[in-house]
């Protein structure tokens, strides 16, 4: 599952993009709500509990960003204060989707998993069936609201563009000079009263030859990555051939 303990002093991170990004939120919001934005009745709540638990983050960690609340669902209030896309789950008959507002989704689509189960979000995911359905619904029913944890999600895509909410999972097309290395770092924590998941997402996207440029390792250690994954993974990640054109442009300078 590739989780590691999160310090809450690091659940949420601010960088130089943050106006651009949260304008572009305020745009989407207005223009994409039903995109954008996903709540099943009763999840207000919990989703209240977020926005407190932000609020309170804000004021120890990043008192320069504590901001008003808006009078809206709060899953969305919540998410105008962070570069963060939100998800929250509670746990009904099984773990299921009950309100997210992910404005920058990496090619998927948020209206179709509302609601959800953990396996059916992850029903694309070649191999989660089989080796990580389990331990995900398990780790879900353990997780307390005392330790928190993160993982690393990556890819690579032929655009920058924040907001992919659907396409085909295909191939960049160009050559390295187009592409564009997107991260994901995600965090897992459960809210006290509600008990209720908080997932954020929140997405990186650098050239990906600024990054061969000045991390001598970096084009390497990608190509490895690429060339090791097995075939369905390259199928479902628009990975296949990517390796052979990466050691190309890497020998080409
Ligand atoms: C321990 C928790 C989790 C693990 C280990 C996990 C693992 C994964 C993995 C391996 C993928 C394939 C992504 C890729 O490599 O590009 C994926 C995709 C995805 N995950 Fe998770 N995930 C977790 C929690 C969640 C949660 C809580 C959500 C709630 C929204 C979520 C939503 C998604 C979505 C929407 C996708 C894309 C699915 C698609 O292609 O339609 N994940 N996840």
């Amino acid at each position: 599952m590739g989780l590691r303990p999160l310090n809450v002093a690091k659940w949420l991170e601010f960088d130089e993009h943050v106006d651009d990004e949260l304008a572009l939120k305020t745009q989407l919001l207005r223009e994409r709500y039903d995109d954008v934005v996903a709540t099943l009745p009763g999840s207000e709540e919990a989703a209240a509990e977020l926005v407190r638990e932000l609020t309170a983050n804000l004021e120890s960690y990043h008192p320069t960003r504590s901001r008003a609340i808006s009078d809206e669902h709060p899953i969305v209030a919540a998410s105008r204060l962070v570069q963060e896309d939100l998800c929250l789950l509670e746990r009904r008959d099984a773990w299921r989707l009950s309100a997210a507002c992910v404005c920058f989704p990496s090619r998927w689509s948020l209206a179709s998993k509302l609601g959800a189960t953990l396996d059916e979000i992850h029903g694309p995911v070649p191999g989660y069936d089989d080796a990580l359905a389990g331990p995900t619904n398990a780790f879900f029913d353990r997780l307390g609201a005392e330790r928190s944890y993160w993982r690393l999600n990556w890819t690579l895509l032929d655009s920058p563009v924040l907001h992919q909410p659907r396409g085909a999972r295909r191939p960049p097309s160009g050559a390295l000079s187009d592409w564009f290395f997107r991260v994901e770092r995600q965090t897992l924590r459960r809210l006290a009263r509600s008990g209720a998941v908080v997932f954020t997402i929140r997405t990186y996207v650098a050239p990906a030859t600024t990054l061969v440029r000045e991390h001598p390792d970096f084009g390497e250690h990608l190509w490895r990555a690429l060339a090791s994954a097995p075939p369905a993974v390259q199928d479902y990640k628009g990975w296949r051939g990517v390796a052979d054109r990466l050691a190309d442009a890497l020998r080409s300078g």
